[in-house]
């Protein structure tokens, strides 16, 4: 409720000062298993690049780095209208975008769909249908009464896929909660191009996208500084352009090696073996419930889908560690419900501007229905920070280790996704966590920096699909395996 309370002051430090000793001490021992240290994180660097490499690998590691046959960056003169079907995690969202004659513009109409939480447990030809229901819906919408010619599609479709052709995806594993049966190890294209003509579509899939490699794509289109594309959003992931010659396992297609390729880390994957992560009790419960255990040990420390669940867990076991320590004498069934929290909920108990705290004790109030005593709700106050603070640094470590891979000293990353744009602090901790890490002097400024993205899965879906019609045309087919078809779409 706002308007209660005095304002806080701008530290708050010392306001632990009235909390009881035994609650400090839990205050203690989660700032000791949340801190990462910058001799940890450069520990975490080191091993990510390796991973990074290995990925690379004809024999491969934990992270897939999956080669998306996006081959070069835009130059800005792109034209056409094309459609975007976006399968993010939380929403659908259906696009059409016209890329114009002004260099660098476009045009866009979209429409959001609420992705239905059954959907994601749910079966494959039910996820199908529901997503053609979508753009059927926003076809009949935007273009009533209209005769459709063909419409190319680029899909983005944010989960893990190996693809031998750009217009082709076979999904390696789902990530990010879902759990759709009959999906994994297939070709996501055509149940979804025979579901667009069963219903009379004219629409075909020019190309199958990562919200990352979109990301990179689009920002690149406005800024040619940026050379990463990341995502900090219900899942983490970036994309990178690569240069041929450095891919091993694609030696033996004989590509020029200076040609460019993205290359999709899927770095939500990083360290699935445990070496190097600062894994708390916490992050093996959610690892131990999860869909896919043993699968997204980095994702499911720094994404959004998880921090509310993490912060949940750790007041869980205060509950059963120390009973009587926190909300004494109350009903805590509520609080034990997985998933009941978001991230929504620590990043809003982080902006609580009151100093008396009131708006998380509304916020406790309302979602969990316990009533908190200004020491605990202190405690609260604290373990968000410091779970955000983790989330944000470790979040750096994945830019940190493409940019010494690649021995990029300076450049710009675009970024998008629910973490990024919303969680407080988030771009200051991630900034100060990439100074530690790469070991700027204290006089410099900063020189990688992330910057809100362009939109990579509707501008950059957008382009990917130009860009791929743009090379059947000159006969580029190198990872096209539809380029007849295409070309009766061009
Ligand atoms: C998950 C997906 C990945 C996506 C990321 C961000 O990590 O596996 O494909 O890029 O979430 O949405």
């Amino acid at each position: 409720m706002v308007g209660l309370g005095p304002k806080r002051r701008p530290s708050r430090r010392g306001s632990m000062t009235d909390v009881p000793q035994d609650l400090l001490e839990q205050i203690k021992h989660f700032e000791e298993v949340f801190t990462v240290d910058s001799t940890k994180l450069k520990q975490v660097v080191d091993h990510f690049v390796k991973e990074l490499e290995k990925g690379l690998s004809v024999k491969g590691g934990n992270i897939p780095m999956n080669v998306t046959w996006v081959m070069g960056f835009p130059d800005g003169h792109e034209k056409g209208t094309f459609l975007a079907l976006d399968m993010g995690g939380t929403n659908l969202r259906v696009c059409e975008i016209t890329l114009t004659d002004e260099k660098g513009g476009f045009d866009i109409i979209q429409s959001k769909y609420r992705m239905p939480e059954e959907l994601k447990t749910g079966t494959a030809e039910e996820l199908w249908e529901y997503t053609v229901d979508c753009v059927e819906q926003f076809i009949q919408h935007h273009h009533q009464n209209e005769k459709l010619s063909s419409l190319p599609l680029g899909f983005t479709f944010s989960y893990p896929a190996t693809q031998e052709y750009i217009d082709h995806g076979i999904l390696q594993r789902w990530t990010k909660g879902f759990d759709i049966d009959g999906v994994e190890g297939e070709d996501v294209v055509p149940p979804l191009e025979k579901c667009f003509r069963d219903r009379g579509l004219p629409i075909k899939v020019a190309a199958l996208i990562n919200d990352t490699t979109g990301t990179l794509i689009a920002s690149s289109y406005t800024d040619s500084a940026m050379k990463i594309g990341c995502i900090f959003g219900t899942g983490v992931n970036a994309a990178y352009m690569e240069d041929a010659g450095s891919i091993p396992k694609l030696a033996h297609m004989n590509l020029p090696p200076d040609m460019p390729v993205a290359i999709n880390c899927e770095y939500g994957a990083f360290d699935n073996g445990h070496i190097v992560l600062p894994l708390t009790k916490y992050d093996h419960i959610i690892d131990r419930d999860s869909p896919r255990p043993g699968q997204q040990a980095f994702e499911k420390m720094t994404a959004g889908l998880y921090l509310g669940e993490i912060f949940r867990l750790a007041l869980v076991d205060l509950l059963d560690s120390r009973p009587g320590l926190i909300f004494a004498g109350q009903d805590h069934t509520l609080i034990r419900t997985p998933y009941l929290l978001d991230s929504s909920f620590p990043a809003a108990i982080e902006e609580d501007p009151y100093e008396n705290l009131q708006e998380t004790a509304d916020l406790v109030q309302s979602k969990l229905k316990l009533t908190a005593t200004s020491s605990e709700l202190e405690m609260m106050r604290r373990l968000a920070e410091l779970i955000g603070t983790r989330a944000a640094r470790l979040s750096a470590c994945g830019v940190a280790a493409i940019c010494k891979k690649k021995n990029i000293e300076s450049c710009h990353v675009g970024a998008d996704g629910s973490v990024f744009t919303k969680y407080p602090h988030f771009k200051a901790r991630g900034a100060q966590a990439l100074r530690e890490i790469l070991d700027w002097a204290p006089t410099d400024k900063d020189k990688v920096t992330i910057h809100a993205a362009e939109d990579g899965s509707g501008v950059g879906a957008a382009l990917i699909a130009a860009l791929t019609i743009k090379r059947v045309r000159a006969g580029n087919l190198a990872g096209i395996r539809n380029a007849k078809d295409m070309q009766a779409f061009c």
